[in-house]
């Protein structure tokens, strides 16, 4: 049997203390790593390395600041004595009009989701440089990093950002034994993206009839994907942007709007009635 194995890793996780964040903390623990989580609010983080077991140590640390991070990070290698993976995983975001969003509010999200993403990196990137060590950076970004969205503008702008951030190092540091990939999330649920994104309970469900899986992400699933990522049975993939989600980013492709239709007989009805239609004039 071919399992994921993390025994021996020290991986860090941003905004492990919640969502997304603290379920791949969950499952790298159960793959035999031990796990660095951090947060802004330190009760949330403390909370979850209580609950997750002694192989998870709880860190206060804002990445939007160089020094906050260098001490977070720092510290960590103190602790456990060396770091082998960063998953970049803390984000934030919301929905706006754009021509009602101010300065302030497109830099709350860049600051977190971009320039926090590149300060992580570049303290691990140097960190393993200079200690001739392989590393690996995971970073979460979104589907529509290559579309841009509605109403989440600095989101989108930060997370295409921070796919860029993930090509170029994995081709810059693959020399030196570093990789970098991404996973692109599609919609799981979460309270921190639930309440600020979805505008209501109806709008849960009819955004769920419109999958075409008809139905949300799993947190075990992305688990899965990134502790596997990170494993030794991954060294080959680096930059890559790998999509988990159902193939809901598809759905602008020309006529995907036709698998909406739930009844495909009908459906096949229809493109028997072309057939026929097109073949007697052709006759
Ligand atoms: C318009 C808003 C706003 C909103 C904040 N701002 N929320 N503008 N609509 N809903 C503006 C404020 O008015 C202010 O500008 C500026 O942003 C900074 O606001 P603060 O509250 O001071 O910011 P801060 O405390 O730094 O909080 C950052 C945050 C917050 C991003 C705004 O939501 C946060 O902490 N989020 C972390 C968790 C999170 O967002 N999780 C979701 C990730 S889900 P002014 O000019 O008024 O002072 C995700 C999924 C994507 O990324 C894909 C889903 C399918
Ligand atoms: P979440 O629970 O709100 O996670 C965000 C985390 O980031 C929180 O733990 C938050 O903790 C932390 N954070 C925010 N600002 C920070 C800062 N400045 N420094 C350190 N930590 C900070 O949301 P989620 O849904 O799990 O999202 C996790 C990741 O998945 C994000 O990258 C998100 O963009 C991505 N994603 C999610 C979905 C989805 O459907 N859920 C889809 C696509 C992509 P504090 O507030 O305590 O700092």
């Amino acid at each position: 049997m071919l399992a994921i194995d993390l025994t021996g890793k020290v991986i860090v996780v941003t905004g492990g203390g919640t969502g997304l964040g603290r379920s791949m903390t969950e499952t790298f623990v159960r793959c035999g790593a031990q796990v660095a989580i951090c947060g802004r609010r330190s009760h949330v983080v403390e909370e979850a390395a209580r609950a997750l077991g002694p192989a998870v140590r709880a860190y206060t640390c804002d990445v939007r600041s160089w020094e906050s991070v260098e001490a977070f990070l720092g510290k960590v290698v103190e602790d456990f004595g060396q770091l082998d993976a960063v998953v970049n995983n803390a984000a934030g975001n919301f929905l706006a009009a754009s021509e009602t969003l101010s300065p302030k509010g497109f830099r709350a999200v860049v600051d977190i989701v971009l320039i926090g993403t590149f300060h992580v990196s570049r303290w691990a990137g140097a960190y393993w440089i200079a200690n001739k060590r392989s590393g690996h950076i995971l970073n979460i970004v979104t589907t529509y990093t290559d579309t841009g969205c509605a109403f989440v503008l600095p989101s989108a702008a930060a997370k295409a950002g921070v796919q860029a951030l993930t090509l170029s190092l994995a081709y810059e540091w693959a020399p030196y034994g570093i990789r970098a990939n991404a996973i692109a999330p599609g919609p799981f649920p979460t309270e921190g993206a639930w309440s600020r994104l979805m505008p209501g309970r109806n709008f849960e469900e009819e955004y769920k009839k419109r999958l075409p899986t008809r139905r949300y992400g799993e947190h075990a699933e992305l688990g899965a994907l990134a502790a596997f990522l990170l494993s030794d049975l991954a060294p080959y993939i680096t930059g890559a942007v790998i999509p988990i989600d159902g193939a809901e980013r598809l759905q602008g492709a020309m006529f995907n709007y036709l698998a909406q239709i739930s009844d495909r007989e009908t459906l096949k009805q229809a493109f028997e009635a072309l057939r026929q239609a097109t073949r007697s004039a052709s006759e």
